[in-house]
């Protein structure tokens, strides 16, 4: 990897690896490729960026033609419940242009694409704890189905085109940024820190015991770069590593905040769409073949991550450090 595109650089994922990459591999040669959502100044005022509509394939190739990219990290999508409000639009980024993707980097010869998949591939007539790599995949939502479709597209281009496509089904991610994931389903494990510092409480709109895999931004950066860096010859899947760090319930978070803000108080409002994506996902994966086949361990456990969580979300907030 010399020079690397990420597209959805303004998102959740995006706006952290890109200071990671940057850091690793010149900030000139990491560039941020956005569309409608303006970037956060840690990634504009940092380096190289583009306007990429990855509906438009003309919009990827002249990133690629212009900035002589040989590597990208393919992170735009429209999350689980903004799919199923929007069903029109996520065909058109999580479908088409997943594909754009993958054509321009074949036609223009790239090195490789990393496309993250997630725990929405999974659906109905699996184990829901530790659920193993290589199971049936029979996901209820546009989201999951739209993921399944790259994984498979990704290992078909991989041996028909020769094209080094790589992914893992990232869990529910917790992270503080400056701006908020966008209608997924795990959300509230974001929204719930800033609820917590600001005012001592935070109204989930999942139920108190839903179970999700979860891990922390800087490891899942971690695993996105070890995994586009790692060997090929060490890889027996390609497109779809389960891999997890934590699993939690809102009520387990709570309880694990309230250890640093005593007074703290979670209540509920369920949202029915959003309840309803989360009981079609696992509880927690199995990640073996991920720490097996490239060497992932996450960093963080739940006490490591909300600590760091409540202390970053103070300090942004500039509010009572915790
Ligand atoms: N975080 C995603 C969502 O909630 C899951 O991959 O949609």
């Amino acid at each position: 990897m010399k020079n690397i595109l990420v597209t959805g650089a303004a998102g959740q994922i995006g706006s952290e690896l890109i200071p990671v990459l940057r850091a690793r591999y010149g900030t000139d040669n990491v560039i941020a490729g956005l569309n409608r959502t303006p970037l956060s100044s840690k990634v504009s005022n940092a380096g190289p960026s583009m306007k990429v509509d990855i509906t438009n394939i003309s919009d990827i190739e002249k990133a690629v033609d212009n900035f002589e990219i040989d590597y990208i990290f393919h992170m735009s999508t429209f999350l689980s419940a903004l799919a199923e409000n929007n069903p029109q639009g996520a065909f058109g980024v999580n479908i088409a242009g997943l594909t754009n993707v993958l054509d321009v980097a074949v036609d223009k010869k790239l090195e490789g694409v990393m496309i993250p998949s997630s725990i929405a591939v999974f659906g109905s007539g699996i184990p829901t704890e530790d659920t193993p790599n290589d199971v049936m995949l029979k996901p209820t939502t546009l989201y999951g189905i739209a993921k399944v479709y790259g994984e498979l597209l990704g290992n078909y281009y991989f041996q028909r085109y020769g094209l080094d496509v790589r992914g893992l089904r990232l869990p529910g991610i917790v992270s503080c940024m400056d701006e908020m994931p966008t209608n997924g389903t795990t959300d509230y494990a974001v929204q719930i820190f800033y609820g917590a510092v600001q005012d001592s409480s935070y109204t989930c709109f999942l139920k108190p015991d839903t179970r999700l895999p979860m891990v922390y931004m800087p490891d899942a950066v971690k695993a996105l770069i070890d995994l586009a860096e790692c060997h090929t010859d060490k890889l027996v899947h390609r497109t779809d590593f389960n891999v997890t760090a934590m699993s939690f319930t809102p009520s387990d978070l709570a309880r694990e905040i309230r250890k640093k803000i005593p007074d703290f108080v979670i209540s509920y409002d369920i949202d029915t769409l959003r309840q309803s994506i989360a009981d079609s996902w696992p509880s927690s994966l199995d990640d073996s073949a991920a720490r097996l086949e490239w060497g992932w361990h996450p960093d963080y456990d739940i006490t490591s991550m909300v600590d760091e969580m409540l202390s970053l979300v103070s300090q942004q907030l500039n509010s009572r450090p915790i």
